[in-house]
């Protein structure tokens, strides 16, 4: 369906996108625009409102207002909206998937999947919303010692108030509904900031929540340089929850946030553990697929390969012939290796790659960049005493490093604070439960590479990886409180004996 009408309010005459607060699209009173770069071309693609401060106190001022009301909103009217929203998502998919195509340099077969996922995530959490939140529990008061059954206590679930909601640049469709939508289910409000990149699509998956509408001021978006409004925001009075998603600014926000409660994913150095009796087949296929999906730039992208020696040669052979086939290029033709995000990114990756390279490991295929792409670079030999060994390149680099045993294996990643996933190769189902529960991290998938989904699985990170658990079910928990309502009745009515 063409995206031209309903899309239309979401930009000024000039063509910069606008922001949005009460009900309204609007632009910023600062009279200035941030530019937003195309990761391939690195021109400016977009024009977005510079957000000022006093913007940020209305839409936390219109969200507290708004969410008066939605709190009284029935449960089956909000799955109502929010299944209203999944369709219009579906409907107008193609504009949001080719933002996501030109901010972020996705291929552009997983860009409409990201939209059509999001759609899909947002029917679940109405259907969840409406059994989970629809259910409280009623306790007596004598099965404590010394107490009659006077009292009842009814336990029921409440609204938070406001969430503020930040997603990161490489999800910013489905990492801002896997917020926004559990939110908004629990009766909560919502105040949205996207990411520097990805803020284009997240207008546009807004405009969906808006059309299908929700009343005015529920759901409202800031926009701007996260250096000018970022502190702002999360440390705003109005805030009730934060709901972050992104790098180690994570960990500055939560030293700061003070009695919010908060969920947060930070990354993770997600390592593949390959046994001595695992399916190589299977283990190769898995370290290309998930080191090298969206050029790496996943929290659960494989970011080291931990392999036992007996069996290193095999699968670094493996995966170096899949790596040779993978297509190179333009998110626009849908090559499986695109421009990483930004030139800062790159460079980035490149000191990984080239401390690695000065430390003596071994390129299975060639470093290559040209731009923000880099060529997938499979190196072997990683060494602990190598960068890459620990950190994230956040790219399409992928280590092997060689272990004695799989107990090696598992201290090595143990040793890491990004402790999101993990994942183990082994055909003994014995073997691969003593690892997982070995491993330190907040998931580890056995016989499969590192991934979120599908949604509605718990994901979470340990360490410095983060701080509460996602997944739809987990999310709305989160995102509401527990509230007794004691009913005392009369005492002597409920006298023993
Ligand atoms: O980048 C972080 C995402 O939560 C990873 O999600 O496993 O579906 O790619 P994914």
């Amino acid at each position: 369906m063409a995206g031209d009408t309903f899309y239309k309010e979401i930009r000024a005459a000039g063509g910069a996108y606008k922001w949005h607060c009460d009900g309204a699209w609007r632009e910023s009173t600062s009279g200035k625009t941030v530019g937003v770069s195309n990761p391939a071309t690195r021109a400016r693609e977009y024009e977005v409102q510079a957000c000022t401060q006093a913007e940020v106190d209305e839409a936390f001022a219109a969200a507290k207002a708004a969410q008066k009301g939605w709190a009284r909103t029935p449960l089956w009217q909000r799955a109502a909206l929010l299944h209203k929203v999944a369709a219009l998502m579906r409907d107008h998919a193609q504009p949001m998937a080719d933002c996501l195509v030109k901010e972020i340099a996705k291929p552009s077969k997983d860009a409409l999947s990201e939209v059509i996922r999001s759609a899909d995530l947002i029917d679940y959490t109405a259907e969840e919303g409406l059994r989970a939140l629809g259910e409280g529990a009623l306790l007596t008061s004598d099965s404590f010692p010394g107490q009659t059954r006077n009292k009842l206590c009814l336990v029921s679930k409440v609204p938070l108030g406001v969430v503020l909601a930040i997603p990161p640049f490489n999800y910013p469709v489905n990492l801002a509904v896997s917020k926004l939508a559990p939110a908004l289910m629990a009766g909560n409000a919502v105040v949205l900031k996207p990411p520097s990149q990805g803020v284009v699509a997240g207008s546009h998956m807004l405009q969906c929540f808006v059309k299908a509408g929700l009343p005015k001021g529920l759901v409202n978006m800031v926009t701007g340089k996260g250096s000018e409004i970022g502190d702002y925001l999360t440390g705003h009075p109005a805030v009730n929850c934060i709901s972050f998603t992104g790098g180690d600014t994570g960990i500055a926000i939560s030293r700061k946030a003070g009695m919010v409660p908060m969920q947060m994913e930070l990354g993770g150095k997600d390592a593949c553990i390959v046994c001595s009796d695992a399916d190589i087949d299977l283990a190769a296929k898995a370290v290309l697929k998930g080191g090298f999906s969206y050029s790496g730039q996943r929290c659960t992208a494989v970011k080291l390969v931990l392999v036992v020696k007996e069996v290193a040669d095999a699968l670094a052979a493996k995966v170096a012939a899949g790596v040779e086939k993978l297509r190179v290029g333009m998110p626009e033709d849908d090559c499986d290796i695109t421009p990483v995000v930004s030139e800062s990114s790159a460079n980035f990756i490149e000191g990984l790659v080239e401390d690695a390279r000065q430390k003596g490991a071994k390129f299975l295929t060639p470093y290559r960049r040209e731009g923000n792409l880099i060529w997938p670079t499979l190196l072997d030999h990683v060494t602990p005493e190598m960068r890459i060994a620990w950190e994230e390149p956040f790219g399409p680099v992928v280590p092997i490093m060689r272990v004695a045993s799989a107990d090696e294996a598992v201290a090595h990643c143990n040793a890491n604070n990004l402790a999101l996933q993990g994942c183990v190769f082994t055909r003994d189902i014995n073997k691969a439960i003593a690892i997982s529960d070995a491993m330190e991290t907040g998931t580890v998938q056995i016989n499969a590479a590192p991934a979120r989904g599908p949604d509605h699985f718990p994901f979470q990170g340990f360490r410095d990886s983060g701080i509460g658990s996602q997944g739809i079910r987990n999310s709305l928990a989160m995102m509401v409180k527990t509230k007794s309502t004691v009913v005392n009745l009369d005492k002597d009515s409920y006298a023993s004996g």
